[in-house]
């Protein structure tokens, strides 16, 4: 369960205590009317989803063996120009529709249905805020999703089904612009290393001087500008981290840490707020968002261990595509994936 704390020393100026009963007091008070999130992977690891720095489990501690000049080049522009399959033989494990919004999810639609929720901010590219019911003008997601895909030189948009399919199927078929003189790679509109977050990112952040309370769920918070966000809210704004660990630099009087699994903590936090019945009704509703074959065999969410498996089955996965592509290095190429490899069609 939860570890409650303050961050600092100093006695609180507007929360009453440091647990989830003086959270949720503040909460129903009218003092709290503009709640803002920030969300990380750690969200969507209970849905199956690997985050990418947990030791062991994390997407870069298992990419670190594959010959990847460093895990991270797989959302890296540069290395996607040169080589485009291991990102879409990750976003084959990855691609929406195969996961189902977490509990910590469908507790941010009750944030919004009770009239609390500003805005939420994730870096998560899974689409799971939005799976959940919440509504889209709602959620910033700073580091793009898969959502949209569009061609990376000509930037014409690409018709979902179309890249839905080629990546899906048997052997991924690397999609490339339509347009005859263009033939560009596809690339979904998610964020890479190396290139900017969007518009709208940079246009709402000046709200968070509205913030009566932040909520932090999921991140290390290593990656800027997104983690730079918790210095933006007022002074007098208590910050709450739900986290497996501690991160960041909480240290104001009214910073709170609840250190554990977040559905775990949100569950504790709905029941002081009355809300747990609601919880379970929006979690219930969110079969509906999964694709109608993954419906069929919905179980209950696998255990969070399942993500070791998860994550050493996406690394098996991308170890076989990269030796494919090695092996097409040599020969003549044959296959349908060997034909983004050349040089000079990728430049
Ligand atoms: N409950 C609470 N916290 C969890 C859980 C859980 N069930 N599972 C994992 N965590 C915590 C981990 O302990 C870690 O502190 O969530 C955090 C996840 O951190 P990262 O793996 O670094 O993910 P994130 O912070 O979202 O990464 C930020 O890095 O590579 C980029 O673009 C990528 O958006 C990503 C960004």
């Amino acid at each position: 369960m939860s570890k409650p704390g303050y961050a600092a020393d100093q006695n609180p100026r507007i929360l009453e205590g440091n647990d989830l009963k003086a959270l949720a007091k503040y909460m129903k008070s009218d003092s709290c009317q503009n709640v803002f999130l920030m969300l990380g992977a750690g969200v969507s690891t209970s849905a199956g989803i690997p985050d990418f720095r947990s030791p062991g489990t994390g997407l870069y501690a298992n990419l670190a063996r594959l010959n990847l000049p460093f895990p991270e080049a797989v959302f890296e522009i540069g290395f996607f120009k040169k080589n485009p399959i291991p990102f879409y033989t990750l976003a084959k494990e990855l691609y929406p529709g195969r996961f189902r919004p977490t509990h910590t999810h469908s507790f941010i639609t009750l944030l919004h249905s009770h009239s609390l929720l500003h805005t939420c901010f994730t870096q998560n590219i899974d689409t799971l805020e939005r799976r959940a019911g919440v509504p889209a003008h709602k959620i910033i997601e700073a580091h793009g999703s898969f959502a949209t895909q569009r061609c990376i030189d000509c930037k014409t948009p690409f018709d979902a089904d179309k890249i839905k399919k080629a990546v899906l199927s048997e052997e991924i078929e690397i999609p490339r612009c339509e347009r005859r003189r263009c033939k560009g790679l596809v690339k979904p509109d998610i964020v890479f290393f190396g290139e900017g977050l969007p518009d709208q990112f940079h246009k709402s952040i000046r709200n968070l001087r509205k913030a009566d309370l932040l909520i932090v769920l999921g991140t290390s918070l290593t990656v800027h500008p997104f983690a730079s966000l918790v210095d933006l809210v007022p002074n007098d704004c208590p910050r709450v981290l739900i986290n497996l660990d501690e991160v960041g630099d909480f240290n104001k009087p009214d910073d709170v840490l609840f250190l554990g699994k977040c559905d775990d903590i949100v569950r504790e936090l709905c029941k002081e707020l009355g809300w747990e019945e609601e919880l379970d009704a929006a979690w219930e509703k969110t079969k509906d968002s999964l694709d109608a074959d993954k419906q069929e065999r919905e179980l209950e969410p696998e255990p969070e261990e399942s993500t070791e498996d998860e994550v050493e089955k996406i690394t098996k996965n991308l170890e076989q595509a990269l030796k494919v592509n090695d092996k097409n290095d040599e020969k003549q190429p044959s296959s349908k994936v060997s034909d983004v490899v050349q040089p000079e069609l990728v430049e």
